[in-house]
């Protein structure tokens, strides 16, 4: 962040964070959206921070961007009868009051998904075929997701169907990277310059184990044993 926050002030850009899959995390030094001008978020229902349906929101202590967005948000409006460019995207109020209750969870469900998370690690260390998550010291990271990489990519499809096939609700978040989703980048006028070596490399190996704060330390150790023996017959 603090890298990006200097490319930003050199050039004069702006920095928008997406931490839909990292509310309550942070860094060593700074907490979200010190380092950037605004933050958006998303509490679609299988997010950390989830509602029942869908809903978002964007944290900023820009002034400017405060007024433009919540404009936005409501028909470009800020004034009766007054309207210009915008959307529809209040966030409904039921949805609000849902997620008013779980603030006051979500940090031990946080802490619940961290404390998973250094089960399957301590559980999976020694395994050959595949890496696993890292986490920098002196950061929270709050494992939205618990993901692996197979070493070798052609395994991956593999991998997951073991898993798949033995009862273990194995995933991918997401087998094609996005500047490789048809059509991309969507009427915009840019163009990717280069490779995007490392994020068609996570696409390309990418296995997300079961996470989520109900899961059980015996339901762990069930998807441990499981990577443990495709691990076993592919290394
Ligand atoms: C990192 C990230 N950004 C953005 C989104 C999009 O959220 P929404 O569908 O609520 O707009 C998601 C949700 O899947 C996400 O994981």
């Amino acid at each position: 962040m603090a890298a990006i926050r200097k490319i930003a002030d050199k050039h004069k850009l702006k920095v928008i964070e997406d931490n839909a899959q990292a509310i309550d995390a942070r860094g060593d030094t700074f907490k979200q959206g010190e380092l950037s001008d605004a933050v958006a978020t998303s509490f679609i229902i299988q997010k950390n921070l989830g509602c029942f349906g869908d809903g978002g929101a964007l944290f900023t202590n820009d002034d400017g961007i405060n007024e433009k967005v919540r404009k936005l948000r409501s028909h470009g409006s800020s004034k009766r009868d007054h309207h210009s460019y915008g959307f529809n995207s209040r966030l409904d109020d039921l949805q609000a009051g849902i997620l008013s209750a779980k603030l006051k969870h979500f940090v031990e469900w946080s802490d619940r998904r961290i404390t998973l998370a250094k089960r399957y690690t301590e559980g999976l260390k020694g395994v050959k075929s595949m890496t696993l998550p890292y986490v920098k010291p002196g950061y929270r990271h709050v494992f939205h997701l618990y993901v692996v990489e197979t070493k070798d990519a052609s395994r991956r499809n593999d991998m997951v169907k073991f898993l798949v096939d033995n009862g273990v609700d194995a995933k991918t978040h997401y087998s094609i990277a996005i500047h490789k989703q048809e059509g991309f980048p969507w009427g915009k006028e840019y163009s990717i310059a280069g490779s995007v070596a490392n994020a068609e490399k996570n696409a390309a190996s990418c296995v997300s184990l079961p996470m989520f704060p109900e899961l059980t330390e015996k339901e762990v150790d069930y998807s441990i044993e499981k990577v443990l023996e495709w691990d076993k017959k592919n290394s």
